[in-house]
């Protein structure tokens, strides 16, 4: 049997490696990941599909609609596929299925069907199963299944010991071994990272007093197009002058003032595992002396946070170090005042009002606790979050200086824990003021 290779990069065995792997763990319940279904924008026009996060790593591959069913407590049959059939009528418009023959040929799956017959068949393969993890809520359809298939169970409890008994979050099997990326995941995120560069290096040039924010969207994004990427990660934020103390402002539809800085923040999506990368700096000219200081505050914290990553250190570690050193910034900076320390903290609260990171891959908010069992949790290799500190100083702040009035900085960077230390991936492209002013002025720092 061939068994083709959909992610472009990771091996096929991996996905069967993997699906194995949850098998193993599932014991005697069984697990319904669906691969999401295709959205109508309006009409008949669909957004386009983008496969669940959980369904892409179990599998390498993804139709809408498309199901994956693994059966801990079934002797055989235990990876089944239910799958768009091939219709001729269909693939004129949409392009060639996989089909229920190459779900079995080329992915490896025990048994597929049409989704069509999931109503009639799902049941009968959650039987028996002790759980099943599925997440609730999200496909009305395979609720309404999974529901019946709980409540016949419990009808026949008396009588036959009816099975399953009882819904779990299919997060606590995958997101343990979705948290440490293998050598393959790796690849695709260096790669991400290394388009997410290409993206910055690309739009930098264009940043001036009266430019569309749209119009260093679209730089950024025709680069990640370009490079082979499916298209950005998230919603890419290019903030203006005070659009940047809106953390999440993607609206994008303003023009870049002559004064202000500008905060851009965007990743490439490559195979489905994401870049992160923020970088501000001024429209024009070389900022202030206070407004660089803000910039170098912050800069710093993420040099704190790179300090002390490492294997045995704790996110935890991370978050201190980058909250240490923005919280002694604003004292340097004058936003808030040395001797009162719970001024000081409730001004950090305000003007950095979100963590130092995130884990990333598929998700750019990527899966995996950051407490366990109520304990920071332990760095190890193969981790890959971002460090992204920010100061964002509201435009109406009295207490604040009043050139940094309106000012946000956030500056992001994608790192690795290494069996040494870690690694910075997204160290090529400068994060100083002077070499991203040197990268606007189309240097080549
Ligand atoms: N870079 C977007 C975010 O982390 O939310
Ligand atoms: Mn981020």
């Amino acid at each position: 049997m061939r068994i083709v290779d959909r992610t472009p990069g990771i091996a096929a065995g991996r996905f069967a490696a993997r699906r194995a792997r949850i098998l193993e763990d599932l014991g005697p319940s069984a697990l319904v990941v669906p691969a999401g279904p295709s959205r109508l924008k309006n009409g008949d026009t669909e957004y386009r599909f983008r496969p669940d996060s959980e369904f892409l790593w179990l599998t390498g591959w993804g139709e809408p609609e498309a199901v994956l069913v693994l059966r801990g407590h079934a002797a055989e049959d235990r990876c089944v596929l239910f799958v768009p059939p091939r219709v001729p009528e269909a693939e004129l418009w949409t392009g060639m299925r996989l089909g229920v023959d190459g779900a079995c040929a080329e992915l490896g799956a025990d048994a597929a069907f049409p989704v069509d017959e999931m109503d009639s068949r799902l049941a009968d393969l959650l039987d028996g199963a002790e759980h099943v993890y599925v997440r609730l809520g999200r496909e009305p359809a395979l609720d309404r299944i999974v529901v019946a298939t709980l409540g016949s169970a419990r009808a026949r409890a008396s009588r036959t010991g009816g099975r399953p008994v009882g819904v779990l979050d299919p997060g606590l099997l995958l997101d343990e071994p979705r948290l440490v990326k293998d050598e393959d995941e790796l690849a695709l995120i260096r790669t991400a990272a290394a388009l997410t560069v290409e993206g910055f290096r690309a739009a930098l040039p264009r940043v001036a007093a009266g430019v569309g924010e749209w119009e260093i969207q679209a730089a950024l994004e025709g680069t990640f197009l370009a490079g082979g990427a499916w298209g950005p990660a998230f919603g890419t934020i290019v903030a203006g002058g005070a659009h940047a103390c809106t953390l999440h402002y993607t609206r994008n539809d303003a023009r870049l003032p002559q004064d202000g800085w500008v905060l851009i923040d965007a990743g490439a999506e490559v195979a489905g595992y994401a870049g992160d990368i923020t970088r501000a700096l001024p429209v024009t000219g070389r900022g202030t002396p206070a407004q660089r200081d803000l910039h170098d505050v912050v800069r710093e914290a993420r040099d704190a946070a790179l300090a002390v990553a490492r294997p045995g250190a704790t996110i935890d570690d991370v978050e201190r170090a980058v909250r240490d050193r923005l919280e002694a910034g604003l004292v340097e900076l004058g936003l808030a005042s040395r001797a009162d320390a719970e001024q000081r903290r409730a001004r950090l609260g305000r003007l950095f009002p979100h963590k130092s990171g995130h884990w990333l891959g598929l998700d750019v908010h990527d899966v995996g606790l950051y407490r366990v069992h109520g304990a920071a949790r332990t760095l190890t290799p193969g981790m890959v979050f971002t460090v992204e500190p920010g100061l964002y100083v509201p435009g109406d702040d009295e207490q604040a200086p009043p050139e940094l009035r309106g000012v946000g900085i956030r500056l992001e960077d994608d790192v690795l824990i290494t069996a040494e230390g870690c690694e910075n991936l997204t160290a090529a492209l400068p994060m100083d003021v002077d070499g991203l002013i040197a990268l606007r002025e189309g240097g080549t720092a």
